[in-house]
């Protein structure tokens, strides 16, 4: 660990299938109002909504409705949220969904009271609200397992205008104040949504895992991650409603992006820059932008850090290296990451999703540039999206 950091996360977890019990005490914190955001229906469907309203109203709270919150959250929404939250005075932003509603809830905290406009404060100029702003405060009730949002101050929109996803990872004030985990409320997501949910996972893992050269404790907990992933993602897509692999996978998502594992590293993210581009052109599940580009990127980046997709291949795949050039064990590496990747599912070419070769140019313009081992330049990312096509 040769980096320097502090280290703070405020969320209070409830974990586990009787955790909703927990949501009334955690009401008894916060004022008067309630504002419940949620997205196109899927909790009205599952009964959850019900449950929830019968919780807030035993608390005595008011509810202030907010439906409608999108897969991929617009900056339109975002201005409504606001408005909303403002005029009713709310005191708690309750986010019940995936990561879009729980990122939404968190764009809208710290922009509600804001006097300006928050895409270009916080997205685009990428500021921290300032130290007097009044921030609301948010709490989740997670039904969709991927994003890691439910620990973080990450809020990711989409301006469609501009052509732009941009993602603002705020302070500790924005992190939710309470998450309530509860496994059993993913059961009802789509085989296709829960595969994308996985996949987002293993990026979160390989974006942290792919930079620097020192013996770092985030790589070996980062390891035990990915490998736990495998294995229940491997049940999971057999039997959706194994409540053992969900409950895994559940809580494998909020350590691979809760901030613990970043600490000391440089990290990657280019695939999720990439990603986010595309989504943003093609309005793609945020999962699959980022498993239809992964292989074509390894590969691309492999040679600059090499010692650590040897690594990777012998720590998370158990390729054998006897007799091999690191090379060669590096390829296995990814080669066994790519069966894993076919076995459950995710989509493996970026043309399924919209990407064709007439679009590639936007959609390198409108990539983020960075990264971990390799500092891409804009014609890395067209020559990396030709290769994923
Ligand atoms: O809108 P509803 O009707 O609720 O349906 C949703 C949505 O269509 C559905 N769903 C969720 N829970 C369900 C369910 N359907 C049935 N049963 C349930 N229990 O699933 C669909 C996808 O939901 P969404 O919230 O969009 O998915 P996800 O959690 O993958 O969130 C994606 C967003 O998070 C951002 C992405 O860019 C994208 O905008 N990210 C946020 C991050 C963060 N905060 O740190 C990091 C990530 O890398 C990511 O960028
Ligand atoms: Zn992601």
């Amino acid at each position: 660990m040769l980096g320097n950091f502090t280290y703070e996360n405020p969320t209070r977890l409830h974990f586990g299938e009787n955790s909703l019990e927990f949501l009334k005490e955690e009401l008894a914190h916060y004022g008067q109002t309630v504002m419940l955001s949620y997205g196109g229906g899927s909790i009205k469907r599952t009964g959850l909504y019900d449950q929830i309203v019968a919780i807030l109203k035993e608390a005595g709270k008011t509810i202030v409705e907010d439906p409608g919150v999108m897969p991929n959250p617009t900056v339109e929404k975002l201005y409504e949220g606001c408005k909303l939250a403002r005029e009713n005075n709310v005191d708690l932003i309750l986010a019940v969904g995936g990561g879009s509603v729980c990122d939404y809830a968190k764009g809208v905290a710290a922009s509600a009271w804001l006097d300006g406009d928050p895409w270009q404060t916080y997205y685009v100029e990428g500021n921290d609200p300032a130290t007097d702003l009044r921030i609301l405060p948010v709490g989740c009730v997670l039904t969709m397992v991927g994003t890691g949002s439910e620990m973080n101050g990450g809020s990711v929109i989409s301006n469609h205008t501009q052509n732009l996803k941009l993602g603002k990872v705020f302070d500790s004030r924005l992190m939710p104040k309470f998450t309530i985990l509860n496994p059993k409320l993913t059961f009802t997501v789509p085989q296709y949504q829960m595969v994308a949910g996985i996949f987002d996972i293993m990026s979160h893992l390989l974006e942290q895992y792919c930079s620097n050269e020192d013996d770092n404790t985030s790589d070996y907990l980062n390891e035990g991650l990915m490998r736990s992933l495998i294995h229940s993602s491997r049940i999971a897509v057999k039997n959706p409603q194994d409540y053992e692999a969900r409950s895994n996978i559940m809580w494998t998502a909020t350590w691979a992006l809760n901030t613990l594992l970043k600490q000391g590293k440089r990290q990657d993210w280019m695939v999720h820059m990439i990603g986010h581009a595309i989504g943003v052109v093609t309005n793609a599940t945020h999962g699959m932008t980022l498993a239809s580009v992964s292989i074509p990127y390894y590969k691309y980046i492999m040679h600059s850090g090499l010692h650590q997709f040897v690594r990777f291949a012998k720590n998370v795949w158990n390729v054998r290296s006897e007799g091999k050039t690191d090379e060669e064990i590096a390829l296995e590496g990814l080669a066994s990451m790519e069966a894993w990747m076919r076995e459950i599912g995710v989509t493996m070419k970026a043309s399924e999703l919209g990407v064709t070769p007439d679009n590639i140019e936007t959609i390198a313009d409108a990539t983020v540039l960075g990264g971990g081992f390799m500092q891409l330049t804009r014609e890395d990312v067209v020559e990396i999206l030709k290769r994923a096509l």
